[in-house]
């Protein structure tokens, strides 16, 4: 990991599950106009344990995969993921997506999933990205955008978290606000034909699968792992914290809703 470029997210084992949690839960939506031709060489960015990588392979069974992220231990457990569910159209090689050890016009397509919003200069790895990206070839980038989270019941404490959270990304540099900025980031890269489509979570308990994997095992655990540092800076008390998240978890509850947006954007180069 560069100093210039760090990256703002965490490596725990906590983290890790959520994102498995998330990808699971959200495959379709988020995956379902993703496929790629038999033959074509497919760049995932910042592939982390893998997440996104099994449902892209199953999903594109013939396509070549290239995975890359900037931490070994993850990439470890990505290729385990991968191999032991069985797909073998997936390599994986530790890379810096500032420095891709790829020759340029290598990739027909590059797929980059919650990457940009923990990146101090996304523009920048767009525009590395692209050298890599055949004339022609494919970009898709998902991001997610924390103030597109609204809830049932409203609480003022559990908008207060939230907020300590993009506050606290803010501060690394990182920008967990970005998928509004999609379309003006991709138009500043200098790609052609960018479409951003929203894809809107919206949780209830007519769908327990989603209560659990979203509202609470992907949401409100991303918000309660900035507890200690949220309570640390002073941005908020040990009890209004308490409250926010419990205010969060009472959103899962059966006459609780919850709404999310994700952001993909596809373009070309
Ligand atoms: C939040 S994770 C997302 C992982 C995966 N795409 C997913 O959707 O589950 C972000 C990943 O980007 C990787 N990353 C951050 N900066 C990077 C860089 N400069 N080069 C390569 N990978 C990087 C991190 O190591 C991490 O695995």
């Amino acid at each position: 990991m560069t100093n210039n470029h760090e990256y703002v997210h965490g490596y725990s084992e906590r983290e890790n599950q959520r994102l498995i949690d998330q990808a699971t839960t959200l495959t379709e939506l988020l995956h379902n106009d993703t496929k790629y031709p038999p033959g074509t060489v497919v760049l995932e960015a910042g592939c982390g344990v893998g997440a996104q990588t099994i449902t892209l392979v199953k999903n594109s069974p013939k396509a070549n995969f290239i995975c890359v992220d900037i931490s070994e231990k993850s990439l470890k457990e990505a290729q385990c993921r991968v191999e032991s569910a069985g797909f073998c159209n997936a390599k994986f090689q530790k890379a810096d997506l500032f420095h891709l050890p790829f020759e340029d016009n290598f990739f027909d397509h590059i797929f980059v999933c919650f990457v940009l919003e923990h990146l101090k200069k996304p523009l920048d790895v767009l525009l590395s990205l692209k050298k890599k990206l055949k004339p022609g070839g494919s970009i898709t980038v998902i991001e997610g955008d924390h103030g597109s989270a609204y809830f049932y019941p409203d609480s003022r404490y559990a908008r207060q978290a939230i907020q300590c959270l993009i506050d606290l990304q803010a501060e690394k540099g990182g920008d967990s606000l970005i998928g509004r900025r999609m379309y003006p980031l991709m138009c500043e890269a200098g790609f052609n034909n960018v479409s951003v489509s929203p894809r809107m979570v919206y949780v209830d308990s007519s769908k327990p699968e989603y209560v659990e994997g979203f509202t609470k095992n992907t949401f409100t655990a991303m918000v309660e792992g900035v507890g200690e540092e949220a309570i640390g800076a002073e941005l908020m008390d040990t009890m209004e914290w308490e409250k926010g998240i419990s205010d969060l978890y009472r959103t899962a509850e059966k006459d609780g809703t919850f709404c999310y947006t994700f952001f993909k954007a596809v373009a070309y180069k």
